[in-house]
């Protein structure tokens, strides 16, 4: 690794103290009163956006994977990743919360993941709804496919008169039921290509990375598994070899973001290219691979 890359190190980043038992408890306390978990994964980064720190604790639920932002996945490479977690006999669903392709196979998957509690309910004459949590690091859409579940016709069933419980929980349909608040997982930053990608996609904030310096490892990436994209979205020629800081300074000089003297503004260029990549403008990219894990 040569220098200019040994300062992509992210290793003094902490996430809060204390986070990491504290999320261990909500997950404990809330896991107990679930029947089935949903952990949403970027499509993108599937991988880099798991926390396995938690995964003793969610190993005791049925779970659903969910690939979400797959508008902005690379297809072929989400077929592998499906691939994969059939593989592994892990259930997953590749969705776009924001475009809503994909959420209405979510519903019949927990059932189909609940079935042997459905049945035993069934077999006691209980009527009981399943129950259901999403858990997910930030920003990989939690909330947006809440809302999306959600949609208009939910009622919280703490509303319903006579009903006192000290969880909400919201009637997506029929015999489902979802707790309203979801389990916020910490990042993964100690593995440092993980943090890396993480950055990338906004899902941690700028201000813990230099722009700059996640845009050049960015380059870098898209330069071994992009470059076609990166060339037509800057109208580049050869790139092969290049270091992440040489190409984003050609990118700012094709962009004219420069200052006095004629050298380019690096951190407005370092913005253009994140942005580009935030927004789909490069194209649809994803940045782990299914072929190089074992589950
Ligand atoms: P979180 O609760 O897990 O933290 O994530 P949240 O739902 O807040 O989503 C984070 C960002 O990702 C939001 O954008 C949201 O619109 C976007 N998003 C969620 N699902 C998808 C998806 O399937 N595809 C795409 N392309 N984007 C998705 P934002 O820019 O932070 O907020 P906003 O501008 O949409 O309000």
């Amino acid at each position: 690794m040569d220098n200019k890359s040994e300062i992509y190190h992210t290793s003094n980043i902490n996430w809060y103290p204390g986070h990491m038992a504290k999320t261990r408890r909500m997950l404990e306390e809330n896991i107990k009163l679930v029947d089935v978990v949903i952990e949403i994964l970027d499509a993108r980064i599937p991988q880099s956006s798991r926390n396995p720190h938690f995964s003793d604790i969610v190993a005791s639920k049925p779970r659903l994977i969910i690939l979400n932002k797959s508008d902005m996945a690379d297809s072929a490479k989400t077929e592998k990743w499906l691939a994969f977690y059939r593989k592994n006999n892990i259930k997953a669903l590749c969705v776009s919360c924001q475009t809503g392709k994909g959420v209405n196979q979510i519903a019949p998957e927990i059932f189909e993941l609940a079935k042997d509690k459905i049945e035993k309910y069934s077999q006691k004459g209980i009527k009981k709804s399943i129950k259901v949590m999403i858990i997910g690091i930030p920003n990989v859409g939690k909330s947006t496919l809440i809302n999306r579940l959600v949609g208009k016709a939910a009622a919280k069933t703490g509303d319903r008169p006579g009903v006192t419980l000290s969880k909400q929980w919201i009637r997506l349909k029929d015999g489902l039921e979802l707790l309203d608040t979801p389990g916020i997982l910490p990042p993964k930053l100690e593995d440092q290509d993980a943090a890396l990608k993480l950055a990338y996609t906004g899902a941690i904030k700028d201000e813990i990375m230099e722009t700059e310096l996640i845009c050049y490892s960015l380059l870098e990436n898209l330069i071994i598994n992009y470059p076609e994209l990166l060339i037509e979205r800057y109208k580049l020629s050869e790139i092969q070899g290049l270091k992440g800081y040489e190409l984003l300074e050609k990118i700012g000089r094709k962009r004219g973001c420069l200052i006095s003297g004629g050298e380019v503004d690096m951190s407005r260029a370092a913005n253009i290219v994140l942005e580009d990549f935030r927004s789909l403008k490069i194209g649809r990219i994803t940045l782990d691979f299914a072929e190089e894990y074992n589950e």
